[in-house]
């Protein structure tokens, strides 16, 4: 038997999501149509014998509890929620429930990062981690020198896939190999995670009693609860045989910001075309909208006849798209309506906005830098003929005037 574990972190760590995470976790917003913690769970159909597929997260219960139960309906295997009190790292996350993922008594323990963006490659995961023998293997991705120092950097042993060396977001160069965030382990992971929480209480007991100053002491201890899966575990357990490499060739994306969402989006929505084919938009040119490249649009949402969308488009739920109107490159929260010949283009349009008539709503396009796009909070309103390029603008705001490169707060 399997177990898998999605981290999905919680409330404090999705500041750079905002104003999307004004509304809902992080994890449940829709990338190509689908909440980004979906991609992950769905990616375990390919986990042989999955008893249950838990996230661990210290959002409040209430957030996912109407998801979990949809979810494993429709997946037919158990989806729980499990909720931290308080932020414990990614491996102390993991601890804190070790009893309960060993109810079934798993073999092996999936780990995947909510905020990734990857074909997640899992069966080759594993064949290769069985063929390792060791107590984990980690998913790794070669990457431009510049970009690799964002990330966890790895030297692995190029015939055997041992990790020899691991340095999280380190500020001097060591590879251009970088951790992904999917990984499977065996149960004495638990053990290790034990070793580091029981070495630190050992070093806080010799600093107690030899420090002068019983402050520090306390705040160092209050740090035994708060193990973090890399550089706690990862960079010490390197170069002892435990550790396994595998690469991927496929895409892969880390996504803290709105901005990497909408590249996110276009990247599954491309995968769609292999994977799930039955999703991406197909118009007939004459009864329904034109569509370009990859689109999705949710059942219940209204596309005028004359509307030509896309590529890279994703509509949700009940949203209304008006004659005339042309959409490039967006995200469309439920409930928006954008009204006629109005363009959207490099934008995250939140829920229930209206975007009024020959308005325009765009972004230049560049997903790596703060002001690329243009998003719109929850329930905005673009009047009629108004030019919003490359803003943030939080919710509830009407936009009367034209604005360009600001944060409309
Ligand atoms: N449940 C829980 N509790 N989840 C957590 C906690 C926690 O206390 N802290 C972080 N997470 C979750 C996050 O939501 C995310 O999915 C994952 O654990 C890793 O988050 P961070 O620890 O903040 O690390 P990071 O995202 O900056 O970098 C990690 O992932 C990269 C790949 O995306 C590192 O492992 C890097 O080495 C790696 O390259």
């Amino acid at each position: 038997v399997n177990v898998a574990v999605i981290m999905v972190g919680g409330p404090t760590k999705g500041t750079r999501f905002r104003p999307l995470s004004f509304n809902l976790a992080k994890p449940l917003f829709p990338l190509a149509g689908q909440p980004m913690v979906q991609h992950p769970i769905l990616a375990c159909k390919k986990i042989p014998s999955l008893a249950h597929i838990y996230l661990i997260g210290f959002y409040e219960e209430k957030e996912f509890a109407l998801y979990v139960s949809a979810i494993s309906n429709e997946l037919k295997v158990p989806v729980r929620y499990l909720r931290e009190d308080k932020p414990h790292g990614s491996a102390g996350g993991l601890y804190t429930f070790r009893d309960l993922l060993m109810e079934d008594n798993p073999v092996n323990i999936f780990v995947m990062n909510c905020d990734v963006c990857c074909s997640f490659p899992l069966s080759g995961m594993l064949a290769a981690h069985l063929k390792y023998k060791g107590i984990g293997t980690l998913l790794v991705k070669k990457v431009s020198a510049e970009s690799a120092s964002e990330f966890g950097e790895l030297v692995a042993d190029a015939e055997t896939g041992e990790l020899l060396h691991y340095a999280e977001k380190p500020e001097t160069f060591v590879s251009e190999w970088i951790n992904c965030g999917v990984y499977i382990f065996t149960p004495e992971i638990f053990l290790a995670i034990e070793n580091v929480a029981s070495q630190r209480n050992n070093d806080a007991t010799l600093r107690r009693i030899s420090s002068f100053e019983a402050l520090q002491f306390t705040t160092k201890s209050a740090q035994t609860d708060f193990v973090r899966l890399d550089q706690d575990i990862l960079t010490p357990l390197a170069g002892k045989k435990q550790l396994y490499t595998y690469e991927t060739g496929d895409f892969w994306e880390q996504i803290k910001t709105p901005g990497m969402s909408l590249r996110c989006s276009s990247l599954y929505l491309a995968q769609y075309r292999l994977t799930a084919p039955e999703l991406l938009a197909k118009g007939d040119g004459v009864k329904s909208a034109t569509f370009v490249g990859d689109v999705y649009v949710h059942p219940s949402a209204k596309i005028h006849p004359t509307a030509k969308v896309g590529p890279n488009v994703s509509i949700s739920a009940s949203a209304r798209i008006g004659p005339g109107v042309r959409l490039i490159e967006c995200i469309i929260l439920d409930g928006v309506e954008i009204k006629e010949n109005a363009l959207v283009l490099h934008s995250i349009v939140g829920w229930k906005s209206i975007v009024g008539r020959w308005a325009r709503v765009q972004g230049g396009g560049n997903y790596m830098t703060r002001l690329g796009i243009t998003i719109l909070g929850e329930d905005v309103q673009v009047e009629d003929e108004v030019v919003i390029t490359n803003c943030i603008v939080l919710p509830h705001k009407t936009l009367n005037m034209s604005v360009q490169d600001e944060i409309i707060l």
